[in-house]
């Protein structure tokens, strides 16, 4: 959601920027723009749409002069996407220009307080008041002045900024929402995310809340809120520029999903000693504070909550310790009744989804105890748990988690195991069973997914479906919503999921001739139950696919009321069946994504970083 990058060096700069964006893009944008200092004046480009149409008209930032500049990729949240309220915005002075990614809450009223002031404003955005009031304190002192303007800021900020007068330096500051400063030779770089700076450099610092970076050509200097310095651990990313690459795939998701062999036996291998026995390496929660917890709370947003979902099942059953499920824009206005006794667990691919932070400090407020589950390392959620285990799913790039997902689900089992291990609800034994059946999921997945021919057909047949129904119980339940979400953010297929029993209160009466209905049957002890609900849909015309670990009776008599098609996966048991049956749901989606001719990488609307409320 918005990307923000920002250069100062030796070389041209709208070259490199733009290239920066294009790292970005996978965000979710809808206009795109680039400000260029130059011989004591900024040059500012903007349009609405593809990053293709700024490439286009700055010939590839070729037309564009100047070493230092920012760039922006807007997600529209104050004002519609158009060239006006694209970003940068430029100071009435033309002194100031800027990039923001977040909401400024309180913008009605300091756009209030600059109009008294005699300033004017071109666009409907609330980042336009941020620039304006910069300029309004600026004195020749840009650190000076981005803080006074920061200190009157409400809402989540990320910025670049850049003044007319300074070709040498830029300003980044962040509250709420990510940054991240690329520290290169002769030259320094932001950039919102990873990628974008990886071309350059592997020595970054991400920096921390209400922080501010002053870049130079030869060195950052980073602050605190009140202005002294602060030194910053420069992590070295060790992942290489290729696996942001699409690598011969031709979308971002399908190589992502097929990287989910590797990525969930990255995430679990290196937890298991050789005895057998999982070492979670958690720094403050102890066993005996796992022991003593009454209540989990699994906190999430998105694909990351449903990976909640299918974590309550798994642990009330093995560890049998109460789990409440709840989406981070609720949470935080539910009045939650946590405390100390509680462990929440927050999942997050990014770890800077705005209302999964704030849920996050919420639960800390309350006395919790707050593990969180990132793919994302040092992100805010990471830094700001009591203890953190990450998914090491590697970068994912689609809008629409795959890996990601599928290493939250690997952590959440093998967290399972091991509160069901420490609880003494599992005997040795029995935890190291539930052990190798993780360590087998890899090579089950990879079975899985080397012919992928079945979906394939199966997509040809229904992607020009109006409205697709998913339909499970229990851990199928969660599955089944895992399913539809994946369907219909990238194919724009209607679709919704149900509770297989909950249908006949509702639901059924959607259920038309031809409409199709994905039933997930994996659960052997629902196994009859899901039979008889796929019966009541097909007798009302529905086309049934099954996906199933037990052989599904085919009655002759009645060929109308048998599924119309069965998918069959391997038992590999109750704990690591849904990462296998997550499987053909995501290729499924990706096919019908693709026969429809959608853009499956980027989808409309969505972003993959979410950091608004
Ligand atoms: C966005 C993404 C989803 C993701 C959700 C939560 O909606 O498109 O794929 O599941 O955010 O994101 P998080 O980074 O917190 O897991």
């Amino acid at each position: 959601m918005c990307g923000i990058v920002g250069y100062i060096g030796g070389k041209q700069a709208a070259p490199l920027l733009l290239k920066g964006l294009e790292k970005l893009e996978y965000r979710g944008y809808d206009s795109a723009g680039l400000a260029v200092v130059n011989e004591g004046e900024i040059i500012v480009k903007k349009a609405r749409g593809r990053l293709l149409m700024l490439e286009e008209m700055t010939e590839y930032g070729a037309c564009v002069d100047g070493r230092l500049g920012i760039g922006h990729t807007r997600w529209a949240t104050h004002g519609e996407p158009n060239d006006v309220n694209s970003h940068p915005h430029l100071s009435l002075s033309g002194r100031v220009a800027l990039v923001h990614n977040g909401i400024v809450e309180n913008y009605a009223e300091l756009r209030s307080f600059l109009s008294e002031e005699g300033y004017t404003f071109v666009s409907d955005t609330d980042t336009e008041v941020v620039v304006q009031l910069i300029d309004h304190y600026y004195r020749g002192d840009p650190a000076s002045a981005v803080r006074k303007a920061a200190e009157q800021l409400r809402g989540s900020f990320a910025l670049g900024i850049v003044f007319a007068d300074r070709p040498d330096l830029f300003i980044a500051l962040r509250k709420d929402s990510p940054l991240v400063v690329g520290l290169g030779r002769g030259e320094n770089f932001i950039a919102s995310d990873v990628p974008a700076l990886l071309a350059h450099t592997r020595q970054i610092i991400r920096l921390g809340e209400l922080e501010m970076a002053v870049v130079t050509r030869e060195g950052v200097t980073v602050y605190d809120h009140f202005g002294v310095k602060v030194e910053h651990e420069v992590l070295n990313i060790t992942w290489d520029a290729a696996s942001a690459e699409k690598g011969g795939y031709e979308h971002f998701m399908l190589k992502e999903i097929m990287e989910q062999p590797e990525a969930f036996r990255r995430t679990v291998a290196p937890r298991i000693k050789d005895d057998g026995t999982i070492e979670l390496g958690l720094q403050k929660l102890s066993d005996d504070a796992l022991r003593s917890l009454e209540r989990i709370y699994i906190v999430a947003c998105g694909s990351s909550y449903h990976v909640g979902m299918v974590a309550r099942y798994a642990i009330e059953r093995m560890a049998r310790v109460p789990v409440t499920v709840s989406l981070a824009s609720e949470f935080r206005y539910d009045n939650p009744m946590i405390g100390s006794e509680t462990l929440v667990i927050i999942i997050s691919q990014s770890g800077e989804t705005l209302d999964t932070l704030f849920a996050l400090r919420e639960a800390k407020e309350r006395g919790a105890r707050v593990l969180s589950i990132v793919n994302v390392v040092g992100s805010s959620i990471a830094v700001e748990s009591t203890d953190v285990l990450y998914t090491w799913a590697g970068p994912e790039i689609a809008v629409a988690t795959t890996k990601a997902y599928s290493t939250q689900l690997a952590l959440m089992q093998l967290f399972t195991i091991y509160l069901a291990r420490v609880r003494g609800k599992l005997t040795d034994n029995e935890a190291k069973a539930e052990v190798n059946a993780l360590l087998a999921t890899p090579d089950r997945l990879s079975a899985l997914l080397k012919d992928t021919s079945d979906l394939q057909f199966l997509a040809s047949l229904y992607f020009n479906r109006r409205d697709i129904f998913f339909m499970g119980r229990n851990i199928d339940y969660a599955l089944a919503l895992e399913g539809s979400l994946k369907l219909k953010e990238i194919s724009y297929i209607h679709s919704e999921a149900y509770a297989a029993g909950e249908l006949k209160h509702g639901t059924i009466s959607l259920i038309e001739p031809g409409t199709l209905v994905i039933a997930l049957c994996t659960g052997a002890s629902l196994h009859e139950k899901m039979i008889s609900n796929i019966r009541e849909v097909k007798a009302r015309g529905a086309t049934v696919i099954a996906l199933t670990t037990t052989p599904i009776y085919i009655d002759p008599e009645h060929p109308n009321a048998n599924p119309d098609h069965v998918i069959y996966l391997p038992d590999c048991g109750e704990l690591c069946a849904p990462s296998l049956t997550v499987v053909p749901l995501q290729l499924l989606a990706y096919y019908v994504a693709l026969l429809k001719g959608c853009d499956i990488d980027k989808p409309r609307n969505l972003a993959k970083c979410v950091t608004v409320e």
